[in-house]
C-alpha cells in the first residue's frame, strides 16, 4: 500500500488556487479501493471529500462514489471535477460574452469588500438574470442534487468563484487558514480574474476524469446526516476533519463567501456545523455514551491549569468527540454488513498533551459495532491538529503519528 502522505503531485493540484488539505494521497486512495473492493461495481462513500481525491480514484477504477461535504467550496469544485468541461472555445466565447451592465446587488457587503471592483463586476456579469433580480437561492439547487452535470455557463461562473480565491484581498496569517482582510496600501495579486479563470479552467482539464466510468455523486450535507440510504454501501474511505487548527471554510473563505450568497446558505451557521473548527459551543451536558479513552481524554483537558480549558477548551472537544460519534452511527446506518472501510487519521495535541485522535475515531467505530485494526502507522512532522503551529511552548517534540485504521462489521 502506498503511503497516506500527499505527494508534491497531490498538493499542486490546483496550484495555489485551492487550500484544501489532501489528506491523503491519491495513490493511497487506489491502493485502498484495490485492497478493500470485490467487485468494480462496489458503492464507495467518502462522508468528508475535501478536493475529491476518494472521489477520483473511485471514477478512475470504474466504481460508482457518492461524496459528501459541507464545505460549499469543495462541492463546487467537485462539480466541476466530475462534470464534461465545455470545450475551450465555448468556455473562452462564455467568459467573454458577459452582460455589460451587472448588477452588484447579489453579493453581501462583506462578501463585496473582500473583492476589487473590477473582479466582482466580472463575477456579477456571469450570473443568470434570475439570479441578480430578484436574489434566489440558484445555487442552492446544485448544492442539493447529486446530479453532477453543470450547464456550460453555470460551469464558466463556478471557475470564476474558484479562481475568485486567488484574486481577493486577503492575506494569510500565522494560522495556516487564517486570513484577514488587506489593508489599505497593501499590495495583493492584480492578476485579472479573467485570466486566473482561465487558468483554473485548463487545470480542471488536465485532471483527466472519466467519462465511460460512472460519475461520483456530490452532495453539501453534513456527515451527521447524510442523504444516503440505509444499507447501501459498500466501502468507505475517508480522513475526518481535525480539531482546532483548520478552519475548512476559513481556507477558501473569498470563494465560499461568494456561494454562500448565491445559495442563500448562512456563512457562519456553516462554520459553526464544521466539525473540528474552534468554536464557541454551547455546553452540552448531556450524556452520551463514550468509551474510556475519550472519557479519561476530557478528564485531563478539563483538569488542564491552562486559562480557558475548562471555559471554552473542554467543551469543543466535547463537540467534536460527540460529532465523530454521530457521524460512526451515520456509517452504521448506510454501509451494509458487508461492508468496510478505511480511514486515515493523525494523532494532534492539545498545549503538551497527546491526543490520540485515532483512538477517538476507533472507540466511536467500536461503538458501533465495527471491528477495526491498525493497518498502518507512520511518524509525521508537520502535523495538522496542532493548537497553533507556530508555538513550542506546549510541544517541543514535534513527533506525532498517522494512522490508517481499516473497520469492518464482525
Ligand atoms: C481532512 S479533510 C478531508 C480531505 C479529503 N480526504 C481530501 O483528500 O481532500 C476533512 C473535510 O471534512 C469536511 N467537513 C467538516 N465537517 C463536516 C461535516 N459535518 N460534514 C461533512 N463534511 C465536513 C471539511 O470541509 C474538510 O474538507
Amino acid at each position: 500500500m502506498h503511503s497516506p502522505k500527499p505527494s508534491i503531485h497531490d498538493k499542486n493540484l490546483f496550484g495555489h488556487f485551492v487550500s484544501v488539505y489532501a489528506s491523503f494521497s491519491r495513490s493511497f486512495a487506489l491502493d485502498a479501493l484495490n485492497i478493500l473492493a470485490t467487485k468494480r461495481s462496489e458503492i464507495v462513500l467518502d462522508p468528508y471529500f475535501g478536493a475529491g481525491t476518494t472521489l477520483s480514484a473511485a471514477n478512475e477504477l470504474g466504481m460508482p462514489s457518492i461524496g459528501i461535504e459541507l464545505s460549499p467550496f469543495s462541492v463546487a469544485l467537485a462539480k466541476l471535477r466530475f462534470t464534461t468541461a465545455p470545450q475551450k472555445k465555448i468556455f473562452d466565447g462564455l467568459l467573454a460574452s458577459r452582460n455589460p451592465n451587472p448588477s452588484l446587488n447579489a453579493f453581501s457587503s462583506e462578501t463585496a469588500s473582500l473583492f476589487n471592483e473590477p473582479d466582482l463586476a466580472l463575477i456579477s456579469s456571469l450570473l443568470p438574470q434570475e439570479v441578480v433580480d430578484p436574489q434566489t437561492n440558484w445555487l442552492r439547487n446544485i448544492f442539493s442534487t447529486t446530479e453532477p452535470q453543470l450547464d456550460d455557463s453555470t460551469y464558466v461562473l463556478l471557475c470564476a468563484i474558484i479562481a475568485a480565491n486567488k484574486s481577493a484581498k486577503v492575506t494569510k496569517g500565522s494560522n495556516p487558514v487564517w486570513i484577514r482582510k488587506l489593508l489599505e496600501g497593501e499590495p495583493y495579486s492584480d492578476t485579472k480574474l479573467e485570466i486566473l479563470t482561465k487558468t483554473i479552467a485548463e487545470m480542471l482539464r488536465s485532471l483527466n476524469f472519466r467519462q465511460d466510468a460512472p460519475t461520483p455523486q456530490v452532495r453539501l450535507a453534513d456527515a451527521r446526516s447524510m442523504p444516503i440510504e440505509t444499507d447501501s454501501i459498500d466501502i468507505a474511505i475517508f480522513s475526518p476533519p481535525y480539531l482546532n487548527r483548520l478552519d475548512y471554510f476559513v481556507s477558501n473563505y473569498p470563494a465560499n463567501m461568494l456561494l454562500c450568497d448565491l445559495s442563500g446558505i448562512d456563512a457562519e451557521t456553516t462554520r459553526k456545523e464544521l466539525i473540528g473548527t474552534t468554536k464557541i459551543v454551547g455546553k452540552d451536558v448531556s450524556p452520551y455514551p463514550i468509551g474510556d479513552y475519550c472519557k479519561s481524554l476530557l478528564n485531563e483537558i478539563w483538569n488542564h491549569p491552562s486559562k480557558a480549558s475548562k471555559s471554552y477548551y473542554y467543551w469543543n472537544y466535547v463537540d467534536y468527540i460527540r460529532s465523530t460519534y454521530e457521524v460512526s452511527a451515520e456509517l452504521r446506518r448506510v454501509i451494509k454488513p458487508t461492508g468496510r472501510g478505511a480511514i486515515v487519521i493523525q494523532d494532534s495535541f492539545y498545549k503538551e498533551l497527546r491526543v490520540l485522535t485515532h483512538q477517538i475515531v476507533v472507540e466511536s467505530l467500536l461503538a458501533q459495532g465495527f471491528r477495526c485494526q491498525i493497518a498502518r502507522r507512520e511518524t509525521v512532522k508537520g502535523h495538522m491538529g496542532r493548537m497553533s503551529p507556530k508555538q513550542s511552548k506546549y510541544a517541543n517534540d514535534k513527533t506525532l503519528f498517522e494512522y490508517v485504521v481499516e473497520f469492518s462489521y464482525t
